[in-house]
Formats: C-alpha cells, structure tokens, sequence
C-alpha cells in the first residue's frame, strides 16, 4: 500500500475519532483498534484496511439496532468484531512462522527504529542476474549441464545469492502446517518424506514448518523483517530479501520437532532430538544445515533452516552458497 494510502486511512481515523468525540464509549473503541492496528500490524495495512471498513459497516447496523438492543449487546458485539479483527491479523501473522515464531537471537540488535520510508521501493523485486535456469527434470538438467560452457554469473545481495523460483509444476505437497499447505521440489520432497519415516521409526518426530516459497511471499516477510530490524542489513541477518531466499527453489526448508512448537524457528531447536537427529542422520538423506554458527554469508545461525543437495541439480543451485561456508 503507498504510503499516500496510509496516511488516507491515518486521517479518516482521526476524523472518525473526531467525530465521535461526544460519545466516550464509542470513542474508547475506536481509539483502541487504533492503537492496536498502528501497534501490532504496520505490516497488515491492507488487512486492516478491509476488515477496518467491515467494522465500520457492521457499526452502522449497530447504530440501526441501537434502539432495540441493549447496551451491553452492543458491547458483546464490538467485542466480538475486535476478536475476529485480532484473530484475522494472528493468522496473517502465522502465515510466516519465520517471522513470527522466532525468538530474538542473543547478542542482537533489539532495537527497533521506524521502517524507512524508502525501504519499500529500494528492494528488488527481482534479482538482478538470473543465476539459475530453471529445468523441468533431472535429465534437461543433465543435459543442459553437459552443453552449456557458460558459467552461471553469480551477484550476491546483502550476502545472499540469488536463487530463482522452482517451476509448479516440480513441486509436490509434503505436509500442512497450520492448514497451510507445504511444498517441495519432487526430489527433495521423496528424500524428506524417506528421512521422516526412518526418523519415526527411530522414535524422533521431525516435521516440516516452512517449504517452498514464491518471490512475492518473500518479499512480505522481508518487509516484515525490516520493519522488526530498523533496516535492509539488519533484515537480511535472519531472512533473504525476495528473489534471493533458499526457499525459492523448493530444495530448502525449515525443519521442526513435532508438536514441540516451543522450539519452531528458535535457537533452542538445537537442543531437540529431532536437531540432534538431524545432525547426525540429515546427510544420508542429502541434506545439509545452509546457515551454521557464523557462515561467511553473515547469516544468523539457523539450526532449523536445511537444504537438500543430495542430486547433482540441487548442488549446482548452492555451489556458490556451500563455497561460502
Ligand atoms: N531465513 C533464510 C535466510 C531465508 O529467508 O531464506
Ligand atoms: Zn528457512
């Protein structure tokens, strides 16, 4: 949303708070989804913006129905569409467990500057060298590799590499998570499925929380990220800017212990069993961890964040990235 639009929604909810000046309780409401709007989701203005106009729509029944019904409806009402409203954004949030689970890393910068007014035009949308052609199989890879003598050109950005979208159709659905549905490249996703099974059997649970991902899901996370960090390299510690993230090829993914939500996305994910699991057992399976403790991309530690290279395409995409470790 432009930053003309936001200040659109900021004035209308003076005026509205203005305008209602005379009524203390309504008032009150409505400088409560304010503050709760501008407070915890600077990033879900289009969110906020719908479900703030559905409010108004539903006050204006309210007023109809004022007559009729009692006060404290009234109240139980306005309770009610604040919930929704609180649980709409929860779920947004939760979308992304990337962001929102994880815990502030120690020794990091916690202070939270303003998101800078340029930030949101500065970022690429695309990155600038497409380093990687996409391939349907392993066998146009093959053979493209075999032809092609043009090394790829590879430009990192705020120390991530470029990495290209996975085609649809090469992923299949692994698992839900949260009733979002999870994706991997077929390869990887037949590895995985094989390292949960052994893993079960060995009385470990490991579970996937965060598979492929499109540039422009990244790109929401990032903003997110830059909005918690104050800035694009503080962002770029904990999360790749859109068109530059693992998670774009569908070979990378974030790795949880069951129902052990505690530990999601979490430094503490290390001291699981599924980590130690992991550790011990990933490479047979063709994984391997992308950002141990300080990787020369300067990446923050990421315990729960792997990477399949266990096919001669996959280790082709992270040739610069495992270069770098
Ligand atoms: N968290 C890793 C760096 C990513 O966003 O791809
Ligand atoms: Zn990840």
């Amino acid at each position: 949303m432009a930053s003309g639009d936001r200040s659109t929604i900021i004035k209308f909810l003076y005026l509205l708070l203005e305008k209602n000046r005379s009524s203390p309780y309504k008032q009150k409401v409505l400088g409560f989804i304010f503050y709760f709007c501008f407070w915890k989701v600077t990033e879900e203005r289009d969110i906020l913006y719908y479900l703030f106009m559905k409010f108004i729509i539903m006050k204006k029944y309210l007023l109809l129905l004022r007559n009729k019904i009692s006060f404290f409806l009234l109240t139980y009402l306005t309770a009610l569409v604040v919930i929704a409203l609180g649980i709409s954004i929860l779920d947004n949030i939760k979308e992304f467990p990337e962001f929102s689970i994880q815990s502030t890393p120690p020794n990091s910068d916690t202070s939270v500057t303003p998101l800078p007014s340029s930030a949101e035009e500065n970022l690429p949308l695309l990155p600038p060298v497409a380093s990687q052609k996409q391939f349907n199989s392993e066998e146009e890879y093959k053979q493209f590799s075999q032809t092609s003598n043009t090394p790829p050109k590879v430009e990192t950005y705020l120390g991530h590499f470029p990495y290209s979208e996975n085609k649809q159709e090469n992923l299949v659905k692994v698992a839900d998570f949260y009733g979002r549905e999870e994706f991997l490249d077929k390869t990887a996703a037949n590895a995985f499925n094989r390292m949960k099974s052994d893993a079960k059997t060995s009385g470990v649970d490991i579970t996937i929380i965060s598979g492929f991902r499109s540039i422009a899901q990244q790109k929401k996370l990032f903003l997110k990220q830059i909005n918690k960090r104050g800035g694009k390299e503080a962002a770029a510690r904990f999360s790749a800017p859109p068109g530059y993230s693992e998670h774009h090829t569908g070979y990378a993914l974030d790795i949880g212990e069951g129902q052990n939500i505690d530990t999601y996305i979490k430094f503490e994910f290390e001291y699981t069993e599924a980590y130690l699991w992991l550790v011990k057992n990933a490479h047979k399976y063709g994984f391997e961890l992308s950002f141990p403790k300080n990787n020369l991309q300067g990446v923050s530690y990421e315990p729960w964040h792997w990477r399949f290279v266990g096919s001669q395409k996959a280790q082709d995409i992270f040739r610069m990235a495992r270069m770098k470790q």
